[in-house]
C-alpha cells in the first residue's frame, strides 16, 4: 500500500511533503520520511518508524530547507517496520533517493546480482533493490538519471509508483507507475506528485493520472513530459480537471474521519442515488447498465468480485440481483478467484466492487476476466482510480472521500448502488414489475431522512458500549439479507478495537459456534421485521437459554424481541432488501464506540491500510 509524494516548484517542499503525507497516512503509517534537495546542493533524508507526527518531531530543528522533494508513509511488505526499512531509500553512494509503492517480485534475484557487483544493502526492503538498481546503471551506462530509472524499471518485475530524486540535480524529478497508481498534479510553476489526488487538492486542479507502464521527467521549468517505459512512445499526457474539494478531505467538527463519516450517511446517500430514480420512482436509471443492455439481458449469470467490506456488500448484492432479475449471481473473494480456475465465459458478467479502486487483488480479478472475454463492470468510489478505468462500464457510488480506514459509508453507497442496479437490471430484463420497483425506489429516495433517524441511536449506543467495552468476543448473526449485514459489523469490531467477533448465519449458530456461548459472549443479532424473523427469535432463544446477553436490532414497535434480548435497537421499517444498510449504521457505531471506551486509534487501526495495493 503505502503512499508517496513528491513536489517540485518554487515553495518549501517540506510543508507540502508533510501535509501530503497525512492526507496519504491512511494508506500505512509503519514508518514516514521525506527526502529533500537543499539549494547548498546535499541531499538531506530523514525517516523514522510510526506515524508522520513521530516523523515530524524527529526532524525539529533539522535543516528541511529546500524546493524538490519526495516523501512516504510505508505499509510494510518487505521488513519489519523501522526507521532502516523506512523509505526513502538511498543508493549506497548516496546520489539517489526513491520512495515506492507496491512490491517488486523479483528483488532477490536483482539484489543477487547487485551484490555480486559489490554492492551493499542496509535494508530488508524490496525496494532498496530498485535504488541501486538505477545508481548501477546510471554509473555503468553513464546515462542520465531518466534513461537509468527506464532501463532499470525494464528490468523489475512486481508493482511499483515510485519517484526519484538526484543529489545535486535540483531541478528534476522522475516518477513512474505499473499497477500501482500515480497522479501529477500540474500547477503555476510547481508540480505535485501523489498516490492518490487527495495532497494535491488545494494547490491545483489540474491533474495527470499517469496510466499503466508510464514514466514521467517533471522539470522545474519546462512542460510534463510523458514517455512509456518499454516503448519509444512519447503519449501526451491527458490533463483532466480534479472535483474533490479540501471540505470533503477535513474532519469537519467530528473527533475521528470514522464518525464524520458514519455521520455523513443521510448526505453520501442523497448523492449516490441523485439523478439516478425517475420522479415519479417508477424508473431506475443507472446509465452503466442502460447502455449496455445487451450484455445485461443475455447474461448467463453475474460473478460479483470484491475483497473485506466490498465482499460483503457483494453478498448483499447477490441477494438482491437473484430476487430482481432472476438470474444466478456468484460472488467471489477477488483474492481467490484467480487461483480457483475459474469458468468464466463471454456470456457472463462480472462485477467488480471497490472502495479504494486500486484493491491489487480485484484488479487482477478484473484482468483474468477481461481476458475471457466477460464484461466487466465497475462499482468504485474514487473518480478517475484504477478500476474505474480498466472495467468495461460502471456507476461511481459517489460517497466523497472515505478516509477512516474502517469502511462505513462506501458500504452503504455500494449497498445502495447493488440495489439500483438490480432494479435497473430487473426492468431491461422484464423481470421485475413496477410496483416493487415503486415502492423500493420510494425508499431508496427516503433513505438520508431514515438514516438520519438511526443515527439519533448514536446516545444509546455510547452508553450500551460501555456494558460491552471488555468483553473479549462477540457473535454477529443474522439471516437472508442480513447474513452478510452480520459479517460486516464483526469485521468493523475487529478492525478498530481488535476484539474477536465473528459473523454467522444464524441459523448455523446450532451446528457449531453455539458451543462458544456463555456469559462472557454477548451475541448481536440482526433481525428486522422481515420474513425471517420468526425464525430468528428461535434462534435468540437458543442463545438466551444458554446465558448469553443479546444486543437485537430490530425494527420499530417490535414487540417479541424486547421480550428476550437483553437490549434492542429499534431502526425504521424500510423494504427487506434495504435492511442491511439502515442495520449496519447502528453496528457501525457501537464498533466506533467500544473501540474508543478501550482509547483505539480508530482512523488508523494497527497493521491496516487502507487502500490494499499489494497481492
Ligand atoms: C473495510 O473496513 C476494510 N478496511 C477492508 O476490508 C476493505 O473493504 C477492503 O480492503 C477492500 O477495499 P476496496 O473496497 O477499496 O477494494
Ligand atoms: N514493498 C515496499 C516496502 O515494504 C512498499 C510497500 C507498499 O507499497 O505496500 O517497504
Amino acid at each position: 500500500m503505502c503512499g508517496i509524494v513528491g513536489y517540485i516548484g518554487d515553495k518549501q517542499a517540506y510543508d507540502i511533503l508533510i501535509h501530503g503525507l497525512h492526507r496519504l497516512e491512511y494508506r500505512g503509517y509503519d514508518s514516514a520520511g521525506v527526502a529533500i534537495e537543499h539549494e547548498t546542493g546535499e541531499l538531506n533524508v530523514y525517516k523514522s518508524k510510526g506515524k508522520v507526527t513521530e516523523l515530524e518531531s524527529s526532524v525539529e530543528g533539522k535543516d528541511t530547507g529546500g524546493t524538490l522533494g519526495i516523501a512516504h508513509t510505508r505499509w510494510a511488505t518487505h521488513g519489519e517496520p523501522n526507521d532502516v526499512n523506512a523509505h526513502p531509500h538511498v543508493s549506497e553512494d548516496r546520489t539517489l533517493a526513491l520512495v515506492h509503492n507496491g512490491t517488486i517480485e523479483n528483488y532477490g534475484v536483482l539484489k543477487t546480482a547487485l551484490m555480486q557487483h559489490g554492492y551493499h544493502f542496509s535494508s530488508e526492503t524490496d525496494t532498496e533493490v530498485l535504488v541501486q538498481l538505477i545508481s548501477y546503471v546510471k554509473h555503468t551506462n553513464r546515462c542520465s538519471l531518466f534513461d537509468a530509472v527506464r532501463e532499470a524499471l525494464r528490468q523489475v518485475e512486481g508493482a511499483y509508483a515510485i519517484a526519484v530524486v538526484e543529489k545535486g540535480n535540483p531541478d528534476m524529478l522522475v516518477v513512474a507507475r505499473k499497477s500501482s497508481p500515480l497522479v501529477i498534479g500540474i500547477g503555476d510553476g510547481e508540480t505535485f506528485v501523489a498516490s492518490d489526488a487527495t495532497p494535491i487538492v488545494g494547490y491545483t486542479d489540474k491533474v495527470v493520472y499517469l496510466k499503466d507502464n508510464e514514466i514521467a521527467v517533471i522539470r522545474r521549468d519546462a512542460p510534463l513530459e510523458v514517455h512509456s517505459i518499454d516503448s519509444i512512445q512519447h503519449p501526451v499526457p491527458d490533463i483532466q480537471t480534479l472535483k474533490l474539494s479540501v471540505e470533503q478531505l477535513e474532519k469537519g467538527g467530528y473527533d475521528t474521519f470514522m464518525l464524520k463519516e458514519i455521520f455523513s450517511q443521510p448526505g453520501t446517500l442523497r448523492d449516490c442515488i441523485r439523478g439516478r430514480i425517475t420522479n415519479d420512482c417508477k424508473r431506475v436509471v443507472l446509465s452503466g447498465v442502460i447502455e449496455n443492455r445487451d450484455r445485461f439481458i443475455n447474461a448467463n449469470r453475474i460473478v460479483i468480485v470484491a475483497c473485506g467490506t466490498s465482499w460483503h456488500a457483494a453478498l448483499i448484492g447477490k441477494r438482491v440481483i437473484q430476487e430482481m432479475c432472476r438470474i444466478s449471481v456468484e460472488v467471489e473473494y477477488a483474492s481467490e478467484f484467480r487461483y480457483g480456475c475459474p469458468y468464466i465465459t463471454d456470456r457472463d458478467v462480472v462485477i467488480a466492487i471497490s472502495q479504494s479502486g486500486e484493491t491489487a487483488d480485484t484488479l487482477a480479478a478484473i484482468q483474468l476476466a477481461k481476458s475471457k472475454g466477460a464484461f466487466v463492470y465497475g462499482i468504485c468510489n474514487v473518480v478517475g482510480a484504477s478500476i474505474p478505468r480498466d472495467t468495461d462500464s460502471g456507476t461511481y457510488i459517489h460517497v466523497g472521500p472515505e478516509i477512516g480506514v474502517a469502511s462505513t459509508k462506501a458500504f452503504t453507497g455500494q449497498v445502495t448502488v447493488l440495489t439500483l442496479l438490480a432494479l435497473c437490471a430487473g426492468q431491461i430484463r422484464k423481470t421485475i414489475d413496477t410496483e416493487t420497483v415503486e415502492s423500493i425506489a420510494r425508499a431508496l429516495t427516503e433513505l438520508p431522512q431514515t438514516i438520519k433517524e438511526v443515527l439519533t441511536l448514536a446516545d444509546t449506543i455510547k452508553e450500551l458500549s460501555r456494558i460491552y467495552t471488555y468483553a473479549r468476543n462477540f457473535l454477529y448473526l443474522g439471516r437472508g439479507y442480513n447474513y452478510p449485514t452480520a459479517l460486516e459489523g464483526a469485521l468493523k469490531l475487529k478492525e478498530i478495537s481488535y476484539v474477536h467477533a465473528e459473523g454467522y448465519p444464524a441459523a448455523e449458530m446450532k451446528h457449531g459456534p453455539i458451543a462458544l456461548i456463555d456469559s462472557e459472549m454477548p451475541t448481536v443479532i440482526i433481525a428486522p421485521n422481515d420474513s425471517l424473523y420468526d425464525k430468528i427469535i428461535s434462534n435468540v432463544q437458543q442463545v438466551k437459554s444458554r446465558g448469553g446477553s443479546v444486543i437485537a436490532i430490530v425494527s420499530k414497535g417490535d414487540r417479541s424481541m424486547e421480550q428476550i434480548a437483553d437490549h434492542c435497537l429499534e431502526i425504521p421499517e424500510v423494504p427487506e432488501c434495504l435492511t442491511p444498510i439502515v442495520a449496519a449504521v447502528p453496528l457501525q457505531l457501537l464498533a466506533y464506540y467500544i473501540a474508543i471506551n478501550k482509547g483505539k486509534d480508530v482512523d488508523r487501526p494497527r497493521n491496516l491500510a487502507k487502500s490494499v495495493t499489494v497481492e
